[in-house]
């Protein structure tokens, strides 16, 4: 007997349904875009979507917007997500990548106790491209303090560092099996599908936003270009932003 893929719905309709229903579950998942292509909107209605409809937990961390931006952001969208925290649906967690902490330690305390269903870390690149400037990388994960006092014999270029960061998080997170969203800055050139050039290859999936404006007009659209365990649409999607949030258009439901 085929045994049947459980879905993580992301609530958003036409995404859900380019998806087959939904994500894998346990899939990590990569958003990837330019600067205001809708990355942060589309991972926070995931989260409220999780949360308000389905009761699912979700863990939304935050390396560019603190929680007071996070809040003006959902108000924008009619999200009331002080309540969903309230409620214990949600844990908005902003994690200031200038402190000496280790995120992937901080990341593993917080899912052990918390559970969630859903996973964000908005974004992968502001992370990795702080460890990046400390290079230092221990077994547990990263941490980002004793630069000046680190030794290093063997000279790490950045990629080698970037690689063992980002499989030692790829590696965390696949313990832990929940559905994660990542977002990635997408390079101008084209020819990768995160700003790392790494992850696409090691995460289950791949979603591409694109933004084109053209006078007053704006063309917002997504590809999926990649999710591992399920067949899934092809095509481009096109996708407005409005005040409540990520709509695909009509003709695509
Ligand atoms: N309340 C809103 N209604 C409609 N569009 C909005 C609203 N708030 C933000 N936007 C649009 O969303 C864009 C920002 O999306 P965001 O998710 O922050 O992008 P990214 O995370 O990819 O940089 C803004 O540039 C704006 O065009
Ligand atoms: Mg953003």
């Amino acid at each position: 007997m085929v045994e049947e893929v459980l879905r993580t719905k992301t609530g958003i309709q036409g995404l859900d349904k380019a998806l087959n229903g939904g994500i894998p579950q346990g899939n990590i998942v990569l958003v990837s875009g330019g600067a205001g292509t809708g990355k942060s909107t589309l991972c926070l209605q995931f989260c409220v979507n999780g949360a308000s409809l389905l009761g699912e937990k979700s863990l939304y961390f935050s390396t560019e917007q603190n929680r007071k931006e996070l809040y003006k952001q959902a108000n924008s969208f009619n999200w009331n997500i002080e309540a969903l925290e309230q409620r214990n649906l949600l844990k908005i967690i902003y994690f200031d990548v200038t402190e000496g902490d280790s995120f992937i330690e901080k990341m593993s305390a917080l899912i052990e106790d918390f559970k969630p269903k859903r996973i964000v870390i908005d974004s992968l690149t502001t992370l990795t491209d702080s460890m990046l400037v400390s290079g230092v990388l221990d077994d547990k994960g990263f941490s980002m303090v004793q630069i000046a006092e680190t030794v290093n014999p063997i000279p790490r270029t950045e990629k080698i560092v970037s690689k063992s960061l980002l499989y030692h998080l790829f590696k965390k997170l696949k313990l832990f099996g929940v559905t994660t969203l990542l977002t990635t800055e997408l390079p101008e050139d084209g020819k990768q599908l995160s700003a790392d050039g790494v992850s696409e290859f090691i995460s289950d999936g791949v979603m591409l936003l694109y933004y084109v404006g053209v006078g007053s007009a704006d063309y917002r659209s997504l590809d999926v270009r990649k999710m591992r365990y399920t067949n899934h649409d092809k095509s481009t999607l096109t996708y407005d932003l409005s005040e409540n949030g990520i709509n695909f258009k009509e003709s695509e439901l």
